[in-house]
């Protein structure tokens, strides 16, 4: 029997999303609308619409997560919204809403760090000891970070340029592959030669866990431009051409990801008595399947764990809000009403809060 269960809202960008989850790591309902639709004609989440559509569709959502657990707001013990980073406008919807619930029902408001989230997913799902390494991949942020502890996180590397995830986006833009970009390269790719164009492996080699993908954008344009478009409507590429690009991008991206990883794994053996972590993936690009076997290879070689939560727990939820709350609440944090949301909130300065 669970001893604890909190509801967890996610507003941060573009998904609407409520869930309720049990300390025993049961997930008693999660429910997530995308707005996918309403930003698809501007090719990319426009804040303004995200943060009205929030205010549309949450208090909806959030019964329907209720209804879907069978259970009420008094037999909760803690409302969790993530508190940042993100859109501001959609995040200060769902803390509001939060603080509203919490004030009214007398309950624990925690406010969760969005990256926190995806952070702890994984002892939701497979139920990871501390510490271990986390690759955080998605569309606003790809990271390298040793998680130690809740609310203790240490910054290995980070993105120079471009997140991993809008990396993928852009290039899926460019190869006219349609919104969002993720899904619909990996698509393509899997009909594509990936030896065909000779693409850069920025940083590779190099010491160190930082990423840089700008270059390997621009080499794609490049190639690109060099192909016979004018064949195609539109002076779009071929499909043939399409393909082996994204093909090409995507094998460009894997071999970083190993690279960049096992630096990583170099430099957590050094701060920790030569221990080898589990690996784990998080964040909406952890989806792509080319991607997992790459690392899934390099935790092979190093004799430890890939741990990747299934796709719906990889891309934005509210489950991991919750968890990551109950994390928190369980070890007695707990926030103030007065907690004002951050458009910024890097996770090494996520703390425990003490009650
Ligand atoms: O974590 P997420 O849902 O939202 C945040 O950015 O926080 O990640 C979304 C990103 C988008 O850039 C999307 O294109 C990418 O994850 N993505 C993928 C795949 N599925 C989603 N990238 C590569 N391959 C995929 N299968
Ligand atoms: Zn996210």
């Amino acid at each position: 029997m669970p001893s604890m269960i909190v509801l967890g809202i996610e507003t941060s960008c573009d998904e609407t999303a409520a869930a309720i989850v049990a300390d025993d790591r049961t997930i008693l309902s999660n429910v997530v609308l995308s707005q996918l639709d309403e930003h698809r004609p501007y090719g990319g989440v426009v804040p303004e619409i995200a943060a009205r559509a929030h205010l549309d569709y949450l208090d909806c959502i959030i019964r329907q997560a209720l209804d879907e657990a069978d259970i009420e707001l008094s037999a909760l013990d803690g409302i969790a919204a993530t508190g940042g980073p993100g859109l501001i406008g959609g995040v200060m919807v769902g803390v509001m809403t939060a603080k509203a619930i919490a004030a009214v029902h007398d309950l624990p408001f925690l406010a969760v760090n969005h990256l926190e989230g995806h952070a702890l997913t994984a002892r939701l799902t497979d139920a990871v000891e501390f510490p271990y390494l986390l690759l955080l991949v998605s569309g606003g942020h790809c990271q390298l970070l040793a998680v130690e502890d809740v609310g203790s996180y240490t910054r290995l590397g980070g993105t120079i340029d471009d997140a991993i995830g809008e990396a993928f986006d852009k290039t899926a833009k460019l190869l006219d592959l349609g919104y969002p970009g993720g899904p619909a390269v990996e698509a393509a790719a899997a009909a594509g030669d990936p030896t065909r164009f000779k693409l850069p492996r920025p940083l590779s080699g190099r010491p160190g866990c930082d990423f840089s993908f700008s270059g390997l954008k621009t080499a794609v344009r490049h190639a690109a431009a060099k192909l016979p478009a004018a064949s195609q409507p539109n002076d779009a590429l071929s499909p043939a051409d399409a393909a082996d690009l994204a093909a090409g991008f995507q094998a460009a991206v894997g071999d970083v990801l190993v690279d960049r990883c096992a630096h990583a794994f170099d430099a957590f053996a050094q701060s920790h008595a030569g221990a080898i972590p589990p690996l784990v993936v998080a964040g909406g690009v952890a989806a792509n399947l080319h991607l997992r076997a790459c690392l899934n290879a390099l935790c092979e070689e190093r004799q430890t764990r890939l741990v990747a939560p299934p796709p719906a727990l990889c891309t934005d939820n509210a489950a991991m809000i919750a968890w990551a709350g109950l994390e928190h609440l369980r070890r007695g944090a707990r926030d103030g009403l007065d907690f004002a949301p951050r458009p910024r909130w890097p996770l090494d300065e996520t703390k425990v809060a003490t009650a």
